[in-house]
């Protein structure tokens, strides 16, 4: 039986690597972009030849990766940012990885479909829609075209491939973030006021939807050529941070219950100030110490904390959140904000791009794109 699903997955394989231009004699490589040193763009590599992932527990699927989302993260990671942790991480998880973690291959989010599924796995089967958020940590043994991961979730049925990859990283954070750190959700966000900071990019964009649909009141913090996207995105307010200091502009609206910030800078020595006082306000930052922190000193020293309302947010990666968000997205009350498409042949650009900053919603890569 193995050896037929075996077979199965290899003419899976082959019918995929048939729409790249190269041979497809193989049977345990797939082509990838790696990088096998910390460094700038140039580091990027395309090989024919990255190992192919294979399930090593029960409960672990194989995913064809029809496109894939890039975040800020990745071009941190590719500098070495956060390496120390993830390597620890990856041990704390006996993902059995040796040596240096090279070659690592980056991009957090994908959407694809299952293509085996390990024994034990109940809830998919091969052919599954689905879309998955990777963490950080776990570098080494999936890529921009397959993956083994556990904790995937099936993709919203009105979102093709391309658009679905630009939701799960920035939604999972942003979940993580309002949720669980902020404390709303959909039964009591209603009345409440929410400022995001740096509401343009890729967590602004999907934050500012989840909360707006959930009934609360959005003030967003972004350059005047975002304004119309953040506006049809249902912010109520918007304030240009170009158009002077922002915390003057932001001091003459009524106080907040929630801020979310994902651009950080100065805006945590102003921004507690503008929260309702003795209700539980939060300001939540995204931009947080904790990697730089722990690479550098170790893990105690990285989570360290100031007062009752100040709060580090982080990803945090679930199926469930997904499942959430994907009703969330097939009812119509979040939509995917793709700014720029790549190929597969085009992934150095599309970290450009992303490292170029001034994202107005994802940088996705498809790597299908006859599909799409
Ligand atoms: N802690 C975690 O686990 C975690 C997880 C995900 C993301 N993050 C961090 O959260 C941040 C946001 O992530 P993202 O994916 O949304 O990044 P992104 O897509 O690059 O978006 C950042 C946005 O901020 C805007 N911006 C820059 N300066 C600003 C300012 N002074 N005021 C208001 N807006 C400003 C940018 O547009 P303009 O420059 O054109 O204004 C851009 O739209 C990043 O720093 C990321 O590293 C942390």
């Amino acid at each position: 039986e193995h050896r037929c699903r075996r077979t199965k997955l290899m003419c899976s394989l082959r019918a995929h690597y048939r729409s790249f231009s190269f041979s497809a004699s193989l049977t345990n490589v797939m082509p990838a972009w790696v990088i096998n040193k910390y460094g700038k763009n140039e580091v990027l590599r395309f090989t024919k030849n990255a190992a192919l992932p294979i399930i090593h527990y029960s409960n672990e699927v194989t995913v064809k990766v029809h496109a894939a989302g890039l975040n800020p993260i990745d071009i941190s990671m590719r500098g070495c940012y956060g390496a120390a942790t993830m390597a620890m991480k990856r041990d704390a998880l006996n993902m059995k990885q040796s040596g240096s973690g090279f070659p690592l291959i980056l991009g957090r989010d994908v959407s694809g479909e299952i293509v085996e599924c390990g024994l034990d796995v109940k809830y998919f089967k091969p052919g599954d829609q689905v879309w998955a958020a990777i963490p950080p940590s776990v570098c080494s043994p999936q890529s921009l075209m397959f993956m083994s991961v556990t904790q995937v979730s099936h993709k919203p049925k009105s979102l093709r491939h391309v658009k679905a990859t630009s939701i799960p990283y920035v939604a999972a954070t942003a979940w993580s973030a309002i949720v669980n750190t902020g404390g709303l959700n959909k039964d009591n966000s209603s009345k409440k006021r929410v400022l995001i900071l740096g509401g343009s990019g890729g967590v602004g964009t999907l934050a500012m939807q989840m909360v707006k649909a959930w009934g609360a009141h959005v003030t967003v913090t972004c350059s005047q050529n975002a304004e119309r996207l953040v506006r049809e995105l249902g912010a109520g307010d918007v304030v240009d941070y170009t158009a002077g200091p922002v915390e003057k502009q932001l001091q003459t609206l009524q106080k907040f219950d929630l801020i979310l910030d994902n651009f950080g800078g100065e805006s945590e020595k102003w921004a507690l100030d503008l929260l309702r006082p003795w209700n539980g306000a939060k300001y939540v930052t995204l931009v947080t110490p904790f990697l730089h922190n722990t690479d550098r000193l170790g893990l105690a020293d990285g989570m360290m904390q100031k007062g009752v309302h100040y709060r580090w947010g982080f990803f945090a990666q679930r199926g469930p959140t997904l499942d959430e968000i994907s009703e969330m997205v097939d009812s119509g009350k979040v939509r995917p904000v793709v700014e720029e498409v790549f190929s597969f042949a085009q992934v150095p650009r599309a970290f450009q791009k992303v490292e170029q900053g001034h994202a107005c919603g994802k940088t996705v890569v498809s790597i299908e794109a006859q599909k799409e």
